[in-house]
């Protein structure tokens, strides 16, 4: 149903004091400082709404991605992901997402040269990094890359001026695979490999990973740009409204997305994919697939890969990206993980603990498993995440920033501790 068809008017009466308020709903929504009327005397701040989480609050109002995760619908500007998926490549979703239309062909060469040319960092990003310690995390390794971009590019401060804004956020496409293929060499004590700015940009990160010899099958190069296509924007998740938010402050963009990374690193969002492989290593073996649900029926553990916070049902990315796996394991051999994931799978769909609760695999059950057979370490799997998701910050970032309505992110609390007291000397306590 459009949210058009659910404007109209609420009408609320306060019981504390009997008056009714009327408040028009628009989109679906209502706005909550107009419930800031609702009040019990003059000098009442007025009500606001308790959302730990953010579990029914709309912080902006967006065009990019529409998500209805009842029905497994994800649209990057009105295309399904399913056809995007099949048809259309990285770069040209990227351009999609920041510029709100398709490419004509012209503009895709160029953008396609855009990047190309602004791949390679500066050495001192190399030279920084060659500091860390060998088993430093590439995530780690990869938000402190963005920091130092910020500082190499001041002019990135001027976030109203067209030319240079475009500039960092194409620099964001460009060098988060760069500085991941540095960080990813540093572990396994290599120098790094510079990008060849006539390659496609996915080849361009496996020969960055793997080394300039490396020819790809072509199969992994587009399983892999599928991937980054199912990963370029999910609209308001954990690292895009830290994006947005941080980005708020009016920083520049480079800070913003370190902040993202920040955010794609923990093990509910981004780090799912790597603990997902972690997990199907542990179970070891599919004939102790039961013995591991029934730990996670009685919470001492986490089906890592399952649930979403929107999607209540199938992640249409997982199977888009289940798809791939054969594609992928036609080139590689089969990972012997596959068989427990996919038993794994089987025994919860089946499960009431999991059906109750909508639990479906998302997005990181399946890539660690394409990840791991393309022969990336399960590091580095949250740094293919961020690669893939740099379009859907950038993207958004400039839609905030172009936002009248925005102003600078700052949520309110409910203040529960205590009442004013004196302070007591040190001595006395
Ligand atoms: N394994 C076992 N139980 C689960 C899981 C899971 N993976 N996910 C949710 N539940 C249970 C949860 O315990 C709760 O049960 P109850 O109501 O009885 O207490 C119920 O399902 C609802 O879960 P929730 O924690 O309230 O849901 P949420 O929206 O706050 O959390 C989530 C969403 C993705 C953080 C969570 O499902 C999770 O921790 N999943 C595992 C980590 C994961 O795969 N993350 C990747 C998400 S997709 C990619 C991305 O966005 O980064």
């Amino acid at each position: 149903m459009s949210t058009e068809a659910q404007d109209g008017t609420l009408t609320v009466t306060d019981n504390r004091t009997g008056q009714t308020y009327e408040f028009a709903i628009t989109d679906g929504t209502i706005r909550a400082t107009e419930l800031r009327n609702i009040r019990v005397s003059d000098d009442d701040f007025g009500l606001m709404t308790y959302d730990p989480a953010f579990m029914n609050t709309a912080s902006c109002r967006s065009a990019i991605t529409y998500l209805d995760g009842d029905n497994g619908v994800l649209r990057y500007r009105g295309y399904p992901i399913e056809q995007l998926a099949e048809k259309s490549t990285f770069l040209e979703v990227a351009w999609l997402l920041i510029h709100g239309e398709l490419p004509t062909a012209a503009e895709l060469t160029q953008f396609t040269k855009d990047i190309a040319d602004r791949m390679s960092v500066d050495p001192s990003v190399e030279a920084a990094v060659k500091a860390y310690r060998k088993d430093a995390h590439p995530m780690g390794v990869l938000e402190a890359g963005f920091g130092q971009l910020s500082t190499l590019y001041p002019e990135a401060k001027e976030i109203e001026s067209d030319p240079e804004r475009m500039d960092a956020l194409y620099n964001t496409i460009a060098k988060m695979p760069t500085i991941g293929g540095v960080a990813f060499r540093h572990n396994q004590g290599k120098d790094s490999v510079a990008p060849d700015p006539s390659l496609d940009y996915s080849t361009n990160i496996l020969k960055m990973f793997f080394g300039a010899d490396y020819e790809p099958d072509p199969r992994l190069v587009r399983a892999l740009d599928i991937l980054l296509i199912l990963h370029a924007d999910h609209e308001q998740n954990c690292s895009t409204s830290t994006v947005r938010s941080v980005g708020s402050s009016q920083v520049d963009p480079y800070s913003a997305v370190a902040a993202g990374i920040a955010a794609l690193y923990g093990p509910l969002h981004g780090g799912a994919n790597e603990a997902v492989l972690v997990m199907l290593r542990e179970i070891g073996s599919k004939e102790n697939v039961p013995e591991f649900v029934e730990k996670v029926k009685n919470r001492e553990a986490l089906l890592m890969g399952f649930g979403h916070r929107v999607y209540k049902n199938y992640d249409p990315r997982a199977t888009i990206i289940k798809k791939a796996c054969d594609d992928v394991f036609e080139v590689t051999g089969v990972n012997p993980l596959l068989e427990i994931a996919v038993e794994l799978e089987s025994v919860a769909l089946n499960d009431e603990f999991f059906i109750q609760r909508k639990l479906y695999p998302n997005v990181d059950f399946y890539s660690g498993l394409i990840y791991e057979a393309l022969g990336i370490p399960s590091e580095m799997f949250t740094v293919m995440f961020a690669i893939g998701r740099a379009p859907g910050w950038v993207a958004q970032w400039l839609e905030m920033i172009n936002d009248k309505e925005q102003k600078i992110s700052r949520p309110r609390q409910v203040y529960v501790g205590p009442d004013e007291r004196d302070y007591v000397d040190v001595g006395s306590r």
